[in-house]
Parts: C-alpha cells; sequence; structure tokens
C-alpha cells in the first residue's frame, strides 16, 4: 500500500469480487494482471470458492502431492498432501514405504465425539448441586429436546448421548459449573452441530436451573475422537543386521529425548503434524482445530509428551501413535471445494473415520521418517537436497 492511504475502506465487503480486485489493485499500484495471474482470481471468480470467505480476492496455491506406499488397516491408499514444505511428502511416502511389507499400519479410530461446553454461572456450591441433580434427573429429556435441533444428524445416526456437569471452578470472583454435552458426529467435522446444541442447552439451562450460561462453545480438546494407529518396521528395512543393535540403541535415544524433554517434544509432534495437517489441508478440513487438539491431548498431563513412541524388540521397531483427530468428509468445504472433493475421490474414502485412521497412519509414517533422519544421517541431508533441487530449478525459471 502507497504510504499515506488508509487501509479504512468501508463497505470492502459489499463490492463484487471484481470490484474489490480493483480497489486492492489501485491502492497498492499492483496491476491487475498480477494480482490475477498470482492469486488466480478468475478462477475463484468462476468456481464460487471466493464465497467461502469474506473479502476474498484470490487463492494462494500450496503444492499438493501424493504419497504412495501406503496400507492401512489391508486397504492401499494413494494419500494427498498439500503442503509446501519440500521434505514432507517424500519422507510420509518412505516411513509408508519401510511398513509396507510388514503388514503396513493398523489404525482405529475408538469413539466419535465431539465435546461441547456451556460455562453456567453459580451462586455457590449449594446451586452446583441443584444444577447437577436436576441434569441428572431431566438428562433423558433434554437429551430429546436437545437432539430436536439438529435433526439431520439424529437421521445419520449421529446425536447427542450424554450430559454431565464439571467443576465447579472459581476465577477471581466468579464460580461457574461446565456442562458438556457428547454428540456423536458420524462423518461430519462436527463443530456446527456441536455449538448448535451447546447454545440450545445454554437457553434450557437458564430456564430449568439457578445460574446463568456464559460461554457456548465445542472443545476442539477431542478426547473422544482418538486415534490409535500402529505399525512394525522390520529392522532390516532400517540397517544390515550386524548393526541392529546401534540403530535400536539411537532410536531408542532419539525417543528417549522427546519423553524427557518439552523442547523436544514439542519438535516430535510437529514432525507428526507435518503430515495430519497436509491430509487435513488437501481434504479440506480445518487442521487448526486438529493442531490445537493435539498440542492439547500431549500436554494433558500437565507436561507436554511425545505423541507417539518407539520401541525395539528385534527384528522389529514398534510405532504407536495416539491422539484427537476432528475431521469430516461431509459439510464444511469437504463437498464443496474441488480439490478437496478430488482428494477424497483419490483416496476413495467413504467415511469420516476411514479418513480418521488414515490421518493418524501418515502421522505414524511422517514421524518415523524424522526419527529415522534425526537418529542416521541427520535432517539437513535430505532437506538440504531437495533445498538445492529447489534453488537450482529457481534459478532456471529465472533466466
Ligand atoms: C521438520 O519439519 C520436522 C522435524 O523437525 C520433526 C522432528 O524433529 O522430529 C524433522
Amino acid at each position: 500500500m502507497a504510504l499515506g492511504e488508509s487501509s479504512r475502506i468501508p463497505g470492502f465487503y459489499k463490492l463484487k469480487f471484481n470490484q474489490k480486485l480493483t480497489h486492492i489493485s489501485e491502492l497498492t499500484g499492483i496491476s491487475l494482471e498480477r494480482l490475477n495471474g498470482a492469486f488466480q482470481s478468475l478462477h475463484m471468480a468462476q468456481t464460487g470458492i471466493d464465497e467461502l470467505v469474506e473479502n476474498c480476492i484470490g487463492a494462494l496455491s500450496v503444492p499438493l502431492g501424493i504419497a504412495p506406499n501406503f496400507k492401512i488397516n489391508g486397504k492401499d491408499y494413494l494419500v494427498p498432501m498439500a503442503v509446501e514444505e519440500s521434505s514432507v511428502i517424500a519422507a510420509a511416502s518412505k516411513g509408508a514405504r519401510v511398513t509396507y511389507e510388514s503388514g503396513g499400519f493398523a489404525s482405529e479410530l475408538l469413539d466419535n465425539m465431539m465435546i461441547g461446553q456451556v460455562q453456567f454461572s453459580i451462586r455457590d456450591e449449594k446451586d452446583a448441586d441443584t444444577v447437577r441433580d436436576k441434569i441428572a434427573s431431566y438428562e433423558e429429556s433434554l437429551l430429546s429436546d436437545l437432539n430436536e435441533v439438529i435433526p439431520g444428524m439424529v437421521h445419520r445416526g449421529g446425536g447427542v448421548r450424554a450430559i454431565y456437569a464439571r467443576g465447579p471452578f472459581t476465577y477471581q470472583s466468579h464460580t461457574f459449573l461446565v456442562i458438556q454435552v457428547d454428540v456423536s458426529v458420524q462423518d461430519a467435522m462436527g463443530a456446527n452441530v456441536t455449538n448448535h446444541v451447546c447454545e440450545r442447552l445454554g437457553k434450557l439451562l437458564n430456564r430449568m436451573v439457578p445460574g446463568q450460561t456464559n460461554t457456548c462453545i465445542l472443545s476442539n480438546l477431542a478426547t473422544k475422537r482418538l486415534v490409535h494407529t500402529t505399525c512394525r518396521v522390520h529392522l532390516s528395512e532400517i540397517v544390515p543386521e550386524h548393526e541392529w543393535d546401534d540403530a535400536i540403541r539411537r532410536f531408542e535415544l532419539v525417543q528417549g529425548f522427546a519423553e524427557v524433554d518439552p523442547f523436544r517434544a514439542v519438535t516430535h509432534n510437529k514432525g507428526i503434524m507435518n503430515g495430519i495437517d497436509a491430509v487435513l489441508l488437501a481434504t479440506g478440513n480445518d487442521w487448526r482445530a486438529n493442531e490445537a487438539g493435539a498440542f492439547g491431548y500431549a500436554s494433558l498431563s500437565g507436561r507436554i509428551k511425545p505423541l507417539s513412541h518407539w520401541r525395539a524388540e528385534k527384528p522389529y521397531l514398534f510405532g504407536e501413535l495416539q491422539l484427537p483427530i476432528q475431521l469430516g468428509i461431509v459439510g464444511g468445504v469437504t463437498r464443496i471445494h474441488p480439490t478437496a472433493k478430488l482428494s477424497l475421490d483419490i483416496l476413495g474414502i467413504e467415511h469420516g473415520k476411514e479418513l480418521a485412521e488414515l490421518v493418524g497412519a501418515v502421522g505414524l509414517a511422517q514421524n518415523f521418517s524424522a526419527l529415522r533422519a534425526l537418529a542416521f544421517e541427520g535432517i539437513m541431508e535430505g532437506h538440504m537436497r531437495l533445498h538445492k533441487k529447489n534453488l537450482k530449478r529457481h534459478k532456471t525459471l529465472a533466466e
């Protein structure tokens, strides 16, 4: 933006797509051609994807690649991953390849419930007992009342399954209970459904018990949507037999580092999320919800821990990963955005459960490759190989 120009644009959101673009072009001095080219603006307007967010003027392209070699619960997959970091897809494919001959990944979505929360102010412990008792004795009628606001979800076999109180908690001069709902969300991410239920519950509570509803919102600490994934890697996939003991020592050390040191645990988990976020982005899912959930889950003990664990028992290295996964294959943008839709078609996935299980496997494959690189040649060798390739290509394109 030129110096001295104001960023206040009253009514900007009301302008048509092309008018917004022209406005930005005039304000910044950047030509319309350049904006169109870099932001694929025309394509956005033609496909209607611009309507997904306010004040859209284009799109940012992120490379979309395919990670082959995945076998999960006995089924083979080509995994679409959208990510800008050059080594991620290569590492996921390599990690999957070494598990392939040993049967691939076993992955299970343990439950599929989104948690919703209503913060409910009360005067004292006595009120807390009254609220708890009332919720317990009216649970059945509350459940049917709440399910009435989400008929579509109930029709698909989901719905509110439980209501319970946590607390009381105190903050400054305030005392409140947290009334939680467990909502079975089937193939959806379930954010809107859960928020809808929370707001309805907030209104009902105001009417039926002493106190006052404040915040109503889902929790991204989705401990009732955990995915548990395991795999085994034959040590011969890593080193020749005479080096197995050395390889085991190296893996134990790199795992142990993350177990004892929070600074390392965060990076260890970042490596897992490299793969997970890339699949979530490719399929139009909310990776921020999953980042938040994974971090919270890793910190549940009061100290951040690695989400995955590797142990050796010759001739195998056994890997295990458990974390909350919140995603959907219906609702949101998953079926509106053509790339997200295409990614789901490439995967050949028909249920959210299957996608969640796949995502767990990608996280574990990604983590294996990172730890393997760290335990042996170091991370820079692979990174630099790809980085140099990119630099060379940029130089060629610029010439
Ligand atoms: C880089 O994006 C991810 C790693 O740092 C993960 C790890 O250290 O485990 C390589």
